[in-house]
């Protein structure tokens, strides 16, 4: 019997989900309807914030954030050197220099000491990414900002649940952006959504999700009024209603979620412990790990095969495994636009040659993961 492929991530739609969906297509509103503003309500409300502003992606999310703290050309913003793209794009669209730091080697979060050391009269925020769902150290940033005019924009797009010092993601910064792409906690296919409790950095970013407009078609049909102003550039990033369904009802399954993710990775750090040549990345004892993803080091020095053979190795057993990531400065894009070059974070170019991401996902089963884990295993025989 052939093997059903394991991916590392996979989304879980049920049959209330669909229904949700159903009567979202059935209703009024297919877009700037009432689900909106119920989904961003329910969601902030999970993660303890007041304010919630729905947009079409994470990356959407991240630009509002940049625009709500005005940043600009001229302006410097740190991001951590192993992300995605999207934390540092986001302050390129608006003309903004991002500037990297280094990252911890053990869990691959922005390092607070190189942070300090990137700090310029320019620097007008930091963007602390909860990598594969572990909150940065958010008092140490806090601390380097203080006093310096200096912003934090969470990237909580791995993170919604995680815990720093018993506060809940989504609070901690001063802006926090999230994704619920399908790979991700909960999804609304594409989409995502940026938490603050400044109200009136709320009232700009709904503006900017709508072409920086100052009203939209449905408070004006409330109003009765056909006219409107643009008041800024902004853009078309609204979140249908559609998509606001499925996030409301998948939004109710998160907590279990929250718990499975937890209980894998558990068990995969046991299963790891005796695996001389497997690290996984570990999680500091004042936060709690939201496992968007598990990921592990190879200590390459005990095996003979380096990181590409071993990935191709799992690959060839049907596991879908993956690399989060390479240090955003190394692309095409960064080196042109910005002139950076190999050797700006020494931790992060090595621990990016030694990481694998693994299967991680609540429906992943106990024999799904043990075939994970022989398989890893295997790796010290080629
Ligand atoms: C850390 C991080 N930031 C931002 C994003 C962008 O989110 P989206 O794909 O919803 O635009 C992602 C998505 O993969 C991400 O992992």
């Amino acid at each position: 019997m052939t093997r059903a492929p394991i991916p590392y991530g996979r989304q879980d739609i049920d049959d209330e989900d669909i229904a949700a969906v159903t009567d979202a297509l059935r209703s009024a509103w297919l877009t700037t309807g009432p689900r909106v503003s119920d989904f961003e309500r329910a969601f902030a409300e999970f993660c303890g914030a007041c304010e919630g502003v729905a947009v079409n992606s994470g990356t959407a999310a991240l630009h509002a954030a940049v625009r709500a703290l005005k940043i600009g050309p001229g302006d410097e913003v740190i991001v951590p050197a192993i992300t995605f793209a999207a934390s540092s794009n986001a302050a390129v669209y608006e003309g903004g220099t991002p500037v990297f730091a280094d990252v911890e080697p053990e869990t691959l979060l922005i390092d607070t000491a190189s942070v300090d050391r990137k700090i310029t009269a320019r620097t007008r925020a930091i963007v602390a990414v909860d990598y594969g769902g572990q909150p940065a150290d958010y008092d140490a940033l806090r601390a380097l900002a203080a006093g310096r005019g200096i912003r934090i924009i969470a990237d909580a797009c791995h993170a919604p649940g995680a815990t720093y010092k018993d506060r809940k993601v989504g609070t901690i910064a001063d802006i926090s952006a999230f994704s619920f792409h399908p790979v991700k906690h909960l999804t609304t296919c594409e989409g995502g959504m940026v938490l603050t409790d400044d109200t009136e950095m709320a009232a700009r970013m709904r503006r900017f999700r709508n072409h920086g407009i100052d009203s939209d078609h449905r408070s004006r049909e409330k109003t009765g009024t056909f006219s409107y102003d643009m008041v800024e550039l902004g853009y078309n990033y609204r979140l249908p209603d559609i998509q606001c369904a499925l996030g409301i009802s998948q939004l109710r399954r998160l907590s279990h979620w929250l718990d499975r993710r937890q209980a894998i990775a558990a068990r995969y750090d046991e299963m790891f412990a005796d695996v001389p040549f497997v690290r996984p990345l570990t999680t500091h004892s004042d936060r709690t790990n939201a496992y968007h993803l598990y990921v592990i080091r190879l200590d390459l020095g005990k095996l003979k095969v380096d990181r590409r053979r071993a990935f191709d190795h799992l690959k060839a057993a049907g596991i879908g495994a993956n690399v989060h990531y390479a240090p955003v400065y190394l692309h095409s894009f960064y080196r042109e636009r910005f002139g950076y070059q190999p050797g700006l974070c020494p931790n992060a170019e090595a621990v990016h040659r030694e990481i694998l991401t693994l299967p991680m996902f609540p429906t992943l089963s106990e024999a799904d993961q043990d075939y994970v884990v022989r398989t890893v295993t295997e790796l010290k025989h080629l």
